[in-house]
């Protein structure tokens, strides 16, 4: 079984030189196999089996691409697996497919006709079930809607709702007519939406009259109404009745989903697609200023979102797959839409929030559903070591098999936590690193091969060369740090930033010569295991020693008393940076003198005395997007001057940064 000894306190740095840019501080010793029953079992079974696949790909990529392509549906055939003209690729130029089709078709014509598809809960406990015929004949009669409203294939359509199958219909009814989805997270404000929908400039938006939270609803319509006042090139907007709330209705504008469905048929040809037809724009933020339209294409991202979600989560046809990412962000996309449905899988979507009624909504979901692959972010596994195990434990959670984690580095006593915890050391977990540009996972365990150790994503891939280099690009050594790059374009790659050709070369493809750059710090192990350190951004400079703030909140979320921290760094006279740690507590401890210092000496006691932080602050929550990332620009802020001027609009919960300010003196 597993070898669970204690981190080890080793520091594991290679003297900096100008060349190497990040120390490595986090020494984790721990290994867990694969459990042997669940290798047996698995579609790939043993390191000596993905050892030979990755070879494989390695030797020939585009070889190996193919063979996973010729899985699919295809109405006409690829000419060339790939035309690379840095940094614009091409993938199966000349085939012509429909993601749509190949979702959902193929499996109405097969057994899978009568499976559910999607098995929906809402947040007041209504359940829905979407079997594969029932969800083809809905999208197919959506399509027909956007049909008959005049969208054109390569048009955008702008789709703003809340956690409903209908989401997913219409995401699918686009792909299916050969329009480009721009899904806008229901969080988002009246402003948000106006940029994202200019700046692709959709023609539609498809929105809902409100959406559940936490008991109570939020308007969606209103918002809309508020945004499109300054979007010229919206000519209709279809509004599903989700929570019945007062909308005004406009008219010549504004429909009602159930309206237009009720005259449309409930057969629709799918359009026949260029295989680098554009499925889709997502909006994801930049270091500074205007939001970035990501642009994903049809048959690439449709191979790799089907194939990484089949071997990652191990995928069966008796499995319910239960992902907890909102399908405004690409976890939605691609592990909650397309790579579920690709498969023929069920899965399982829940509208609301994981502490509806209470905190145990999640557990006790698995329970009633017996979900038996759960996938979430580490700053909910965090919110739920805050909220204590027994909300966890009172429920029966046998029928889980495997566990994800996505979203930002595990931090390895979480790691350990939810191994523990939820998984009942039973259950593999998988953390998978990737980005809304990489469109599917990169680095990650398969759950059957691969041994994990706590807070690595473990080996890339097959088909996915990634390495860890210096600014000048070349590989850094075993346990150095430098900066994550991807060696090889591969097929769910972002094609472009949408409209700025320009922006995309100089965002991804010009610090490091022909190689893609990630944005993250990391190191690689002594067994090729990528461990990240964060965004290069998030990286400390203290006393000549760049360290990931990552492993700096490793360290300190270790101890008992941590159930969430923060690291920034503020220009500190004698060591040119000194290191801030924001630290959440867990409900039954107090923050005092006493546990500043025994928090301080811990982290030197972890990692040594350079990562002791000079200064450490408490926090009731600390400033999040909404999408779970932590903040670290405003904690920076903070630290430095005790007020924030930068850009808060991505926050999620204003009232937390109150509560940060100086407290030294306390
Ligand atoms: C950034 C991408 C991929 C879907 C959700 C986030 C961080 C993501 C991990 C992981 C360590 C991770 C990276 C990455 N990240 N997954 N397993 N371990 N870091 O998508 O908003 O595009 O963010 O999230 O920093 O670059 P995103």
């Amino acid at each position: 079984m597993a070898t669970d000894e204690t981190t080890s306190n080793a520091q594991n740095t290679v003297t900096p030189t100008a060349e190497v840019s990040i120390s490595s501080v986090l020494s984790e010793k721990r290994k867990f196999p694969p459990p042997a029953d669940f290798a047996l079992n698995a579609h790939v079974s043993s390191m000596a089996e993905y050892e030979k696949l990755y070879a494989a790909a390695e030797a020939d990529p585009e070889a190996y691409w193919a063979g996973l392509a010729e899985k699919f549906h295809w109405f006409k055939k690829w000419d060339t697996v790939l035309e690379w003209n840095s940094p614009f690729a091409k993938w199966f130029k000349g085939g012509k497919t429909n993601i749509c089709y190949n979702a959902l078709d193929v499996h109405v014509k097969s057994w899978r006709k009568n499976k559910a598809a999607i098995i929906w809960e809402g947040e007041e406990g209504d359940q829905r079930v979407l079997t594969y015929g029932e969800l083809h004949r809905q999208v197919s009669k959506f399509a027909n809607v956007l049909k008959i409203a005049g969208i054109k294939p390569g048009e955008r359509v702008a789709i703003y709702m809340g956690m409903v199958p209908e989401l997913i219909i219409a995401v699918l009814a686009c792909a299916r007519v050969g329009a480009v989805h721009n899904v806008i997270f229901a969080g988002f404000s009246a402003h948000a939406i106006t940029e994202r929908v200019n700046d692709s400039r959709a023609k539609m938006v498809i929105c809902a009259d409100g959406t559940r939270r936490r008991g109570g609803s939020i308007n969606l319509k209103n918002i809309v109404d508020e945004a499109i006042v300054n979007t010229p090139s919206v000519r209709s907007v279809v509004v599903l009745k989700v929570t019945n709330e007062e909308v005004h209705m406009h008219n010549g504008m504004d429909h009602w989903w159930h309206d237009l469905m009720g005259l449309a048929a409930d057969e629709c040809e799918p359009a026949q697609l260029d295989a680098e037809h554009p499925l889709f724009v997502l909006y994801t933020s930049g270091s500074t200023g205007k939001p970035k339209g990501i642009l994903h294409t049809t048959a690439g991202y449709m191979v790799h979102a089907a194939s990484s979600f089949k071997y990652v989560f191990d995928i069966k046809d008796e499995d319910i797959y239960f992902c907890t990412a909102d399908v405004g962000w690409i976890t939605g996309h691609t592990y909650m839409a397309y790579g579920p449905l690709l498969c023929g899988a069920t899965m399982l979507m829940y509208e609301g929030a994981p502490n509806y009624p209470q905190w145990d909504r999640f557990w006790d979901i698995i329970n009633r559903h017996k979900v038996t692959i759960f996938y979430t972010a580490p700053t909910a596994i965090r919110a739920f070591i805050r909220a204590g195990n027994e909300w966890v434990t009172k429920h029966n959670l046998s029928s889980l098999r495997l566990l994800g984690s996505v979203g930002e580095p595990i931090n390895p006593d979480v790691w350990m936590w939810y191994h523990k915890v939820v998984g009942q050391e039973r259950c593999p977990i998988v953390d998978t690193w990737w980005q809304t540009e990489t469109g599917g996972i990169m680095v990650s365990p398969l759950p059957g091969a691969t041994p994990t150790k706590p807070g690595t994503a473990t080996r890339p891939l097959p088909g996915i060369m990634v390495d860890v280099v210096h600014k000048d690009g070349t590989p850094c050594v075993a346990n150095e740090g430098g900066y994550l790059v991807i060696k090889k374009p591969w097929p769910s790659m972002l094609r472009t930033i949408y409209g700025d050709d320009a922006r995309y070369e100089k965002t991804y493809w010009s610090d490091f010569n022909d190689m893609y750059f990630t944005g993250d710090g990391a190191r690689k192990d002594e067994d090729g295991y990528v461990w990240i350190m964060g965004r290069v951004d998030d990286v400390v400079n203290v006393s000549g020693h760049r360290l990931g703030t990552s492993e700096v909140e490793s360290a300190l979320v270790s101890h008992e008393a941590v159930a969430e921290a923060a690291v920034v760094s503020r220009p500190d006279e004698l060591k040119g940076n000194a290191l801030v740690a924001f630290v959440t507590l867990k409900d039954e401890y107090v923050g005092d003198m006493t546990l500043r210092e025994a928090l301080r000496n811990h982290v030197a006691k972890e990692i040594g005395p350079i990562a002791k932080p000079d200064e450490i602050r408490w926090a009731k929550g600390l400033p999040k997007t909404r999408s779970g990332k932590i903040m670290r620009r405003l904690l920076r802020e903070l630290a430095t001057s005790n007020e924030i001027k930068g850009d808060v609009t991505t926050l999620e919960d204003f009232g937390v940064l109150e509560t940060l300010r100086d407290q030294e003196s306390d």
